[in-house]
């Protein structure tokens, strides 16, 4: 019989390997990548997004990328040397992690091998002034004013728990206007549920939203509805599920649709 297969960074399944994760009310496991290795969530992107999302291979234009809740920086590097492999002959590829966990940050900088292209710096994104003026004098650095790609995986379940429904709404609405395209790995119900299960298991408190949640059920088609009504984003691609059954979707401004799939 096939062993038990985590499904949600809260099971108990995907955590029980000797490493406790502690509590990490904001999904800031510290071995993240332990149980949810970046190949996972990799093998469904093509190396070739960066072109199919318009940064032309004529240009010379910096690509710039942005990864929300980046963690200890494994998925961010290796989602760089994935897109940076077909993107060799163009304009620079840069790449700015940024994540609320200092010590993740701390981490993310030391095992950094391409300080020159990928940058992490401590963020809360939830935070409006904060994000607004760190993320635009990182863009400024570029002379732009939007990410051309903006990586947002995993991290909308805790964002939602612990900031309830309007901040889930104004975190998929910051991303479209910081970004021309968005690549959404959004957390089903079940996750909640885990998680909440989780942190009572551990003797914490409860997430501060979890039982007042207005949007539950089908998360990602929320997040689609929000992005396509109020963001005028529309979706350009499914890239399919990932290990955990998650789907992995390509958002992208509606001026630069190229068909909904
Ligand atoms: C489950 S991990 C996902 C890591 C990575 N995005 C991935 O998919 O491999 C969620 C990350 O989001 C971060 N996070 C949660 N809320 C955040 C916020 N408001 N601002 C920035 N980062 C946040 C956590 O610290 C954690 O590192």
């Amino acid at each position: 019989m096939a062993a038990a297969v985590a499904d949600c960074e809260v099971n108990d399944e995907s955590n029980d390997n000797g490493n406790d994760p502690g509590a990490a009310p904001y999904g800031n496991f510290q071995n993240y990548y332990t149980f949810n290795p970046p190949e996972n969530r990799l093998s469904l992107i093509p190396s070739t997004l960066l072109q199919e999302i318009g940064c032309s291979t004529e240009s010379s234009e910096t690509i710039l990328v942005l990864d929300v809740g980046c963690n200890s920086g494994d998925l961010s590097l290796a989602l760089y040397k994935h897109l940076q492999g077909h993107h060799s002959q163009t304009g620079e590829l840069r790449l700015l992690g940024v994540d609320l966990d200092e010590d993740l940050i701390l981490r993310a900088e030391q095992s950094n091998p391409f300080r020159e292209n990928i940058s992490f710096i401590p963020l809360d994104i939830t935070h409006d002034l904060d994000s607004r003026t760190q993320l635009e004098s990182y863009l400024a650095r570029f002379g732009r004013s939007r990410f051309n790609l903006c990586a947002c995986l995993a991290v909308t379940m805790w964002v939602h728990l612990n900031h309830g429904d309007a901040a889930l709404l104004e975190l998929l609405s910051r991303l479209a206007s910081l970004s021309d395209h968005l690549l959404l790995e959004a957390q089903p119900w079940k996750c909640y549920r885990s998680a909440a299960r989780r942190m009572r298991k551990l003797g914490r408190r409860d997430f501060d939203h979890f039982k007042t949640l207005e949007i539950r059920g089908d998360i990602a088609k929320y997040a689609k509805k929000h992005l396509e009504r109020r963001c005028g984003m529309g979706l350009l691609r499914s890239f399919g599920r990932t290990t955990w059954g998650r789907k992995l979707l390509l958002f992208g401004k509606r001026e630069m649709r190229q068909g909904e799939i």
